[in-house]
């Protein structure tokens, strides 16, 4: 069934929740690369549906198959990174384990990488002859279009389809990379391409984007966020963590959400100060809220663990208020500019709330 020869291309599979479609991934992997010495490593982060058990079995018969489980981690670019640096073959494939990715494209990603024509082959959407009607809504195909254009904004390559998730890459460039790369969120390849230098030769190739038939998307808003988190990092050159970008545009929600609710306590009679503590008790809750589920959505806060670290931040924001209304009024006093010395203050209180949050609330 196989050679004994090691493999040379190595297909990189992160996987969440699909039990389903392994299997079917697998069939599909040799009727394709029949010309191929190729292995799959699927990067399963310990699904609750026993995608690793279903792929523990496919490997006790067939030796092509591995897997990496790993266990309290959660991660579509972490995966994609660790399953690359799994491998000892000289080209790698990455794709989805959804069967959304038509795993006939994935001889025209390598050829070129194996004859040494390009470094990076991109398989997309948007060239004549792929397609993207697997895109679940039209709100998917305004995000993703969306996405793109920001992304060729900053991308010195012109990619028509920078966010595609399935690639391969000539493994030596790869280690070039990987210590550039942060590895959160869905963009593995917008981070490769910016980590990799000016010399590098990427192409694309069309590709169709299939529907998704089992089990479901893990696109959320927390992954678009993360997305937008990543761009700012990369565009202020790395010095500006993403987590930071993502905990200050959360600020920014509570400060709306303080007004909101100010005006609707208002409105409804509650006189001036009453609705004033209202409207922070809202911003207080949403922001703790937002920035459990997103901001640090992977050291989350649940049961027992959540009244200790909400009112930690509570005490923590409050210090972090003070702070800023002490510098505002320090620096007012020396400069006399009233923007510039709220300005100070704000950033004074953002950054004492970030590190309050980081060090205490979400250890
Ligand atoms: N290990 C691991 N951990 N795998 C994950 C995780 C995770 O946290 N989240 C998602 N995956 C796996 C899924 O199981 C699937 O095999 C693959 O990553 C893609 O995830 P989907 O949830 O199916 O993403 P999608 O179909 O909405 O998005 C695809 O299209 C986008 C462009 O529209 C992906 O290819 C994206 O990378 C791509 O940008
Ligand atoms: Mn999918």
């Amino acid at each position: 069934m196989t050679s004994r020869l090691p493999a040379d291309l190595t297909v990189v599979v992160p996987c969440y929740n699909e039990v389903l479609n392994v299997a079917p991934l697998v069939r599909a992997l040799d009727a394709a690369l029949l010309q191929r010495r190729w292995e799959v490593v699927f990067v399963d982060d310990h699904s609750p549906d026993g995608t690793a058990q279903a792929v523990r079995e496919l490997a006790q018969q067939d030796p092509r198959v591995r897997i990496i489980e790993r266990v309290g981690r959660r991660g579509l670019s972490s995966a994609v990174i660790e399953g690359v640096l799994s491998s000892s073959a000289p080209v790698v494939a990455v794709m989805d384990g959804d069967l959304q990715h038509d795993e006939t494209t994935l001889n025209k990603l390598v050829a070129p990488i194996f004859s040494g024509d390009a470094d990076i082959m991109v398989a997309s959407r948007h060239l004549a002859g792929g397609d993207s009607s697997g895109l679940a809504n039209r709100w998917r195909h305004l995000l993703s279009q969306a996405g793109i254009r920001l992304a060729q904004i900053m991308l010195p390559y012109p990619l028509t389809d920078p966010m595609s998730g399935f690639f391969a890459v000539r493994r030596e460039l790869f280690d070039e990379a990987a210590p550039k790369l942060v590895g959160s969120g869905f963009k593995i390849l917008l981070e490769l391409v910016l980590s990799v230098g000016r010399g590098a030769r990427i192409a694309e190739a069309p590709s169709v984007f299939r529907p998704r038939l089992a089990g479901e998307s893990k696109l959320s808003p927390l992954v678009m966020f993360q997305f937008l988190g990543m761009l700012v990092e990369r565009a202020c050159g790395g010095w500006l963590p993403t987590r930071f970008v993502v905990f200050a545009a959360v600020g920014l929600i509570g400060v709306l959400v303080n007004l909101a609710a100010t005006d609707i306590a208002r409105f409804s009679g509650c006189e001036f100060n009453k609705a004033q503590m209202i409207g922070m008790a809202c911003a207080i809750i949403a922001n703790f809220q937002l920035n459990n589920r997103i901001t640090y959505y992977d050291r989350r806060l649940k049961g027992v663990r959540w009244w200790p670290g909400f009112i930690l931040f509570v005490a923590g924001c409050s210090l972090g208020g003070i702070a800023n209304i002490g510098v505002a009024q320090l620096v007012y006093d020396s400069a006399g500019h009233w923007t510039r010395s709220s300005a100070a203050g704000a950033v004074i209180g953002v950054v004492w709330n970030y590190v309050v949050a980081s060090t205490l609330v979400w250890r």
